[in-house]
Parts: structure tokens; C-alpha cells; sequence
């Protein structure tokens, strides 16, 4: 089967089939998994895809083991009314990775857009290259990330956890370093509705301002940094364990429905980071 790949900037790739809509299910789940783990990023556009939540999860298992919430294996990202969280608010998400609070992190995520947000409503799922922002960032400054440690604490619907990480990382299975930060929210970006308890250890508190713009300034750096602008259909597949991830603001009553799903790696990856759940 033919399709068009063309490169996303700075990372990442568009794959596009040629001609007619295609099936994403003809797509070679073996081809795509190497493309994510050396891309880290993939944009599947313009196929067939899904009819709802099931078929959704059906075709994730074929990727491998999904890992499953208290909800389920598909996570309905759908503005609420009264939200208890700012996942389910309209407000921005800060960088952060995914399953830190959980016992297993997961490999992939799978994004499934069902309905776009309008132009110009915002709401792009944003996402960070931190190798990128680590080949890019000065000794000097990596030095100083290296002796910073997170200690990340959130109560919310499904956990409860504190989540101790340093900043540099050696990624999970491969020979190279990653960023694990959650980023703090920034204050003059509107409500943010129940906010996690965030330290950072390692660094005088008067460093800590000039710490954080510096990872800031590179994760959001054009070199490093993509936002993905939601089409119908679209699906996005990225590697958890080299992105860091999160959303901008959106219009409120925005017609924005995604659907993520968390693949597990094989084996899974259990949290190194998790100093306690509930
Ligand atoms: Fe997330």
C-alpha cells in the first residue's frame, strides 16, 4: 500500500495514504513501531479510522498491552462542565509525562482526534523532543538540570501519588538521556484547576526561577518543540518515554474530543520514580 510520509518540523513524521482513503488497519503495525521509536512522533492522517471507543481499542491492542484505568483502556478527553481536574478543563496543560503517578509508565501513547476544535479555537496537544532539548542545551546548563531532582505530588479522581524524579534521566531501554519534568503551571495562563504539590530539590530557592526558565526556554524551543493541530481522524502515536507532553488552552465549548490510549512496553516499565499510590 502506498502512502506519503513527509517529515514534521522539528521531529517527527505525517504519514498520509495516496490517491484513495485508505484503512489504518492495513497500515504494518511492525513498519509504524519502528517509525515512533525512531521518530518519536508519528501523524496518521486522512485514513479510515475509527466508528467508536471499541473499535479504538481494538485496533491499540494490536499494538500490544494496553494499560488499563479505573475508566477503562480509552481516556475520553472531552471538556467538562464542573471540572474536578484541569485535564477535563478547557485551560492549558503544562509539560509532564505520562503515568508518573502510575505504577507502570507507559511506552506510546495513542491519540485519536473525534472531533477538532475549530481554526483559531486553540487546544493543540503539545509536545517536547527532550533529547533534542539535551543536545541542545549548553554543558553548563545540563549540569546545573543534573543536579535538580523533582518531587511531584497529585491527588486527583484516579490516584493519589508523589513521584520522586531527577531531571536528567537515562531513558528505560536505550543508551541515551531524556527529560522528566512536570512543569509548574504558569500563573498568568488563566485557572488551573486543581494544581499538583511541586518541589524541586538540589537547587537554592533562589535559583529555582532561573531553573525552571531555562528548561522552559529549551523543552518550548522551535528547535525541540511541536504543537499538533487536530484534524477529524487524525491519529498521533508518541514515544512517552523521550516526549514530554501537553495541551494548550481552548475556547470553552470548543467541539474538542480526543481519545488517548496508553501502550505498555514489552515488559512493561515499572515506575522507578513512585515513592507512594493510592
Ligand atoms: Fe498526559
Amino acid at each position: 500500500m502506498e502512502h506519503k510520509i513527509t517529515p514534521i518540523q522539528p521531529f517527527g513524521l505525517l504519514l498520509e495514504p495516496v490517491n484513495v482513503l485508505n484503512n489504518l488497519d492495513d497500515l504494518n503495525i511492525t513498519v509504524l513501531r519502528e517509525l515512533v521509536s525512531r521518530e518519536h512522533l508519528i501523524v496518521l492522517r486522512g485514513f479510515h479510522t475509527f466508528h467508536d471507543t471499541e473499535s479504538f481499542s481494538t485496533y491499540c491492542e494490536r499494538w500490544g498491552e494496553i494499560s488499563i484505568w479505573p475508566f477503562g483502556k480509552v481516556l475520553e478527553l472531552i471538556e467538562q462542565e464542573n471540572p474536578e481536574d484541569h485535564i477535563f478543563d478547557n485551560s492549558y496543560v503544562p509539560l509532564h509525562w505520562d503515568g508518573m503517578y502510575r505504577r507502570q509508565i507507559p511506552e506510546f501513547q495513542i491519540f485519536h482526534c473525534v472531533k477538532p476544535p475549530l481554526a483559531g479555537q486553540g487546544g493543540r496537544t503539545t509536545f517536547s523532543n527532550t533529547i533534542l532539548a539535551l543536545k541542545y542545551a549548553s554543558s553548563e546548563i545540563k549540569k546545573r538540570w543534573n543536579k535538580v531532582t523533582g518531587i511531584y505530588q497529585r491527588e486527583m479522581e484516579f490516584y493519589n501519588s508523589k513521584t520522586i524524579s531527577p531531571i536528567i534521566n537515562k531513558h528505560p531501554y536505550k543508551d541515551f538521556s531524556i527529560i522528566r519534568y512536570n512543569e509548574p503551571p504558569v500563573e498568568n495562563r488563566g485557572r488551573f484547576v486543581n494544581p499538583p504539590i511541586l518541589n524541586f530539590s538540589g537547587i537554592d530557592a533562589d535559583e529555582l526561577h532561573v531553573f525552571h526558565n531555562s528548561l522552559r526556554n529549551a523543552l518550548y524551543a522551535p528547535t525541540n518543540f511541536y504543537a499538533h493541530e487536530w484534524q477529524k481522524g487524525d491519529v498521533v502515536i508518541a514515544d512517552n518515554f523521550s516526549l514530554l507532553h501537553g495541551r494548550e488552552a481552548f475556547v470553552s465549548k470548543s467541539p474538542r474530543h480526543i481519545q488517548r490510549v496508553h501502550l505498555l512496553s514489552d515488559p512493561p516499565f515499572d515506575n522507578p520514580s513512585l515513592e507512594s499510590y493510592k
